[in-house]
């Protein structure tokens, strides 16, 4: 492996191919192809610049540009909609046919590349999205490897992939190794798309830009800390995969724990790409195992049913398509674990995630503790006056709530809010994920990708909720009616005697009391 003083210099480069294997899947038309036109708009794209987009489908280049301006219109920003720059754009995309199985197919596509070098000057500085189902990322890394697409001597090979990365342990590190033998670490790309998310960025920003909150930022003024991640949606056409996988592999083992991570790691040294992921890494290597025999008491997983959610009816996960009717797979997990170091030795961690709750929510809530001595009456929603909440989505923002006297007589206590909206800043863009992440990769910059130990350290955590899951048929999984917010032993995992209970978010960051619209 590279050492990182050997890494890729962070430099927007003047030429690049970037080639997209599985482009004539969904995710290339909704989400990277009008992400790279948003770039292009801003200029953010190098010089000389082509986009060679692999598909198995006979097609012609028109029909697929075709189908790519679709997409475009669909989905890019509403502001860069403009008939000329679209056309201007999609005159730097080509379809290229080839079934990415077949190893003897890779001499061609070097040719094409080699073309394209000619033709297009991107002087071998290569870019390749796999855009497919991950059996395929190892094979497709060897492919490539073997005519040489991997090789950095005249210009950049660089490989990205989305998660899953494997599905449990072994099978991550066995992806590791077999994506190992011919890249290196600083070439790979892993994409957890929440880290492409402004507010999961400006968590970063918020923690290590402000000088008041690292005094408080520990064990001796948190008492809790809560993260959850909320879908009002079900499973949505993708029962298969989803079937196969379930809330802890496909949201917990990842994002989660990516945003406790930048919630509770150490000011890195620099901002430098490994700076940051030692940090990241750190905190995954002190979570405190959860011991098999703890599992039943420390996760609580359950599965949505049938049910009415305003007015319409909501089938239940097992009666959608492609899944077993007697499915044991969770869509929706809790968990309560601690983080064994100095700063958090002691300060639970609640975090939650799932399919068909009442909303979509994702926010990171840090619970202060109470004063010590409660000096005013009726100050009883003030056990857990102080919360500092962080809305990743929607209403993107962060609200801290505190104590304030009641107006009149006596000293009547209330909790009040000050709130901050991304929205008031309505003249900034906030990039989409894709397109800060696809920026990041061509410029170099790994930061806000996961890393290979990372990734590991990650599935090791949650290995034995994995193995009790899998070889205990007796190990419950709650079912919860559509539209609600999970199984009710979910509460008892964090009513301990000394936290409040979860917060049950509203859509709109600051309403909560009395209004709560969903
Ligand atoms: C994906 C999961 O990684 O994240 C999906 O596979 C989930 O099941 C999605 O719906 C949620 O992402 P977001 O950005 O909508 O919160």
């Amino acid at each position: 492996m590279k050492s990182p003083s050997q890494e890729n210099k962070i430099e927007k480069p003047q030429n690049l191919a970037l080639v997209i294997f599985g482009a004539t899947g969904d995710l290339t038309y909704r989400k990277l192809i009008p992400a790279v036109y948003d770039l292009f708009n801003q200029k953010m794209l190098p010089e000389k610049f082509y986009i060679l987009a692999i598909g198995r489908k006979e097609l012609s280049n028109d029909s697929f540009r075709k189908k790519m301006i679709n997409g475009i219109r669909k989905f890019s920003e509403s502001i860069y909609q403009n008939d000329e720059q679209i056309e201007a754009f999609v005159s730097y995309l080509s379809y290229f046919r080839m079934d990415f199985q077949d190893a003897t197919e890779y001499q061609r596509l070097r040719d094409a590349l080699q073309n394209c070098d000619i033709t297009n000057g991107t002087q071998s500085n290569y870019l390749f999205y796999l855009s497919l189902p991950p059996s395929l990322f190892g094979p497709i890394a060897g492919f490539l490897g073997q005519v040489g697409l991997n090789d950095e001597t005249h210009g950049f090979s660089r490989l990205i992939i989305e998660k899953p990365f494997g599905y449990d342990l072994e099978s991550g590190r066995a992806l590791n190794n077999q994506l190992h033998e011919d890249f290196i670490e600083s070439q790979i790309y892993r994409i957890d798309h929440y880290l492409g998310k402004e507010t999961v960025q400006n968590l970063l920003v918020m923690r290590f830009a402000n000088g008041i909150f690292e005094p408080l930022w520990n064990r001796n003024y948190i008492d809790h800390i809560e993260v959850t991640s909320a879908e009002s949606i079900g499973v949505e056409g993708r029962g298969g995969y989803y079937d196969g996988s379930g809330a802890l592999r496909d949201m917990l083992q990842n994002h989660l724990l990516q945003m406790v991570c930048l919630t509770a790691m150490e000011p890195p040294s620099s901002m430098a790409a490994d700076s940051i992921r030692n940090e990241i890494f750190k905190v995954l290597q002190s979570l405190k195992p959860i011991r098999e025999d703890e599992v039943n008491t420390h996760v609580i997983r359950g599965q949505y049913v049938a049910s009415h959610v305003r007015g319409e009816a909501i089938t239940g996960y097992r009666e959608e398509k492609d899944v077993d009717p007697e499915s044991r797979t969770e869509t929706y997990v809790a968990m309560k674990f601690f983080i064994d170091n100095w700063r958090w030795g002691g300060v639970p961690f609640y975090i939650r995630t799932g399919k068909r709750l009442p909303t979509r929510v994702t926010e990171v809530v840090v619970h202060f503790k109470p004063t010590p001595h409660g000096l005013f009456q009726g100050d009883k929603a003030c056990r857990s006056c102080n919360q500092l909440i962080i809305r990743i989505q929607p209403d993107e923002g962060i609200l801290l709530k505190f104590a304030m006297k009641n107006p009149g007589a006596g000293f009547d206590v209330k909790t009040v809010n000050m709130d901050f909206h991304y929205s008031d800043l309505s003249h900034e863009h906030l990039p989409s994920a894709y397109e800060r992440l696809i920026y990041d990769a061509m410029i170099g910059d790994s930061t806000l990708y996961a890393r290979a130990d990372a990734v590991e350290a990650a599935w090791k955590f949650v290995e034995p909720v994995q193995k009790v899951w899998a070889s205990d048929p007796d190990q419950k999984i709650h079912g919860y009616p559509a539209g609600t917010w999970g199984p009710e032993n979910a509460d008892d995992l964090v009513s301990n005697g000394d936290s409040s209970g979860w917060r049950y978010p509203c859509k709109n960051l600051a309403d909560d009391g009395n209004y709560c619209e969903l």
